[in-house]
């Protein structure tokens, strides 16, 4: 297939098969590897130098107690996610599934099993869909970096490559995305083959998923470390450390507080896009007690409030709806959410509507709420005096509305047509 007819296939059937993970919002990633046992961050091995040889013997030392993975997908599902993607090997170039390709994998050193499988059956058995990681880059590899001026390395390391690949999304049944990462240090896409990469995965796994990080747009983007909506029409994912490191690192003390995840699950749900949060579980493979914490008090307020974020939301950003002191908005049909996170007492006021509002409700009881809405104004009126959701301090008003919810204020009292 030449790569015209490959990217309008690709195109084609994006709808079809990107409907899932466009109504899930929330994933859960999960980095982990040799690193863990070092503790210091995944790029510990580059950035402090360590020798290939050095870091080798982390291979043999690393022994994670019984699937691990059970732990992260029912944490997993207790939080809310829908979907899981874990690293299945990272820069440093250690597979954690059984591959003919190398001896470096975890069923032939220490953990002495395929950690790949096990996360599988893991997500199978707790009803969530199943994603791969896989680095590009590999820092182990003899031919990882040489392949970027040696022509006969390149292509060792692209057989190498597609080989994992192939592995990959041939002995696990089925696969839901390919998350591929770091495409150094090869320029192209042409020099990665990466439309042969792709078009072999989606050969395999016709229903898949795969991210722009093989230097092809493919199916979604993915903003890192920050929660930003693509232009309307293109599907987008923001990946987030928990702590500031992917890989398991207890030094940090920056853990994201149960309302910084829910806000980001409402910008990501206002720009249509979704949140895929991250676990650096520790060597044994246990989740740190912070995550476990916050993810579980997230899960009790997604319970009560998923609505306002889950399913075919529109977009609610920009253009549709404007920013307010007190809270933010998400939509779906002509419901509008009001997720508010400073509670202005009693009454609530909302300029700019211009639609009718026919009821309004707090999402997480269902108790309505009296208001009056006067040209330009909304005024929801007998609220309590502090913020009811004891949670996280997020309580979402739900409107129903006679249209397509849009706010229009501008910065005048007056607006200028
Ligand atoms: C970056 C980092 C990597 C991490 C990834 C997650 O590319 O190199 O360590 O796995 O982001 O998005």
């Amino acid at each position: 297939m030449d790569q015209e007819a490959y990217l309008s296939q690709v195109d084609a059937t994006r709808p079809e098969r990107i409907r899932w993970w466009q109504e899930a919002r929330f994933g859960m990633f999960v980095h982990w590897g040799l690193y863990a046992q070092l503790g210091r961050h995944e790029w510990v091995m580059n950035r402090e130098r360590i020798p290939v040889a050095e870091y080798e013997a982390l291979a043999d030392t690393w022994k994670p107690k019984e699937r691990p993975a059970r732990e992260w997908a029912r944490l997993a599902a207790r939080a809310g996610m829908k979907y899981v993607v874990m690293t299945t090997k990272h820069h440093e170039g250690f597979c954690l599934w059984d591959t003919e390709q190398t001896d470096y994998s975890a069923v032939r050193h220490g953990p002495g099993r395929d950690l790949v499988r096990e996360y599988v059956e893991a997500c199978r058995e707790y009803g969530l869909k199943i994603g791969f990681y896989h680095s590009l880059m590999d820092w182990h590899h003899p031919d990882g970096a040489r392949c970027a001026y040696d022509e006969a390395a390149r292509r060792r390391f692209l057989d190498y490559t597609q080989g994992c690949a192939r592995e990959l999304c041939t002995n696990y049944g089925q696969i839901d995305i390919f998350w591929h990462d770091v495409s150094w240090p090869l320029p192209t896409p042409e020099a990665w083959e990466s439309y042969k990469m792709n078009a072999m995965i989606r050969e395999l796994q016709p229903g898949i998923l795969i991210n722009n990080r093989s230097k092809l747009a493919e199916d979604f983007g993915t903003p890192e470390e920050h929660v930003t909506a693509a232009e309307e029409g293109r599907a987008w994912e923001a990946c987030m450390t928990f702590n500031g490191s992917w890989g398991y690192m207890p030094s940090s003390p920056d853990w994201r507080t149960v309302r910084e995840v829910i806000g980001m699950l409402r910008t990501a749900a206002a720009g249509q896009g979704n949140l895929l949060l991250n676990i650096g579980p520790a060597p044994d493979g246990s989740v740190p007690p912070e995550a476990v914490e916050r993810l579980t008090a997230v899960g009790k307020w997604v319970e009560r409030n998923g609505e306002a974020m889950y399913g075919a939301v529109d977009r609610a950003d920009r253009d549709r709806m404007e920013w307010m002191p007190t809270g933010g908005w998400t939509i779906k049909g002509n419901t509008a959410y009001y997720w508010c996170t400073r509670w202005p007492g009693p009454e609530l006021a909302i300029g700019g509507l211009r639609v009718k509002v026919l009821k309004a409700s707090i999402l997480a009881t269902g108790e309505p709420v009296s208001f009056e809405q006067t040209e330009n104004r909304l005024v929801l009126k007998g609220l309590p005096a502090m913020n009811p959701d004891e949670i996280a301090g997020v309580t979402v008003i739900a409107l129903e509305c006679d249209g397509p919810p849009r706010q229009v204020l501008g910065a005048g009292c007056v607006v200028l047509e």
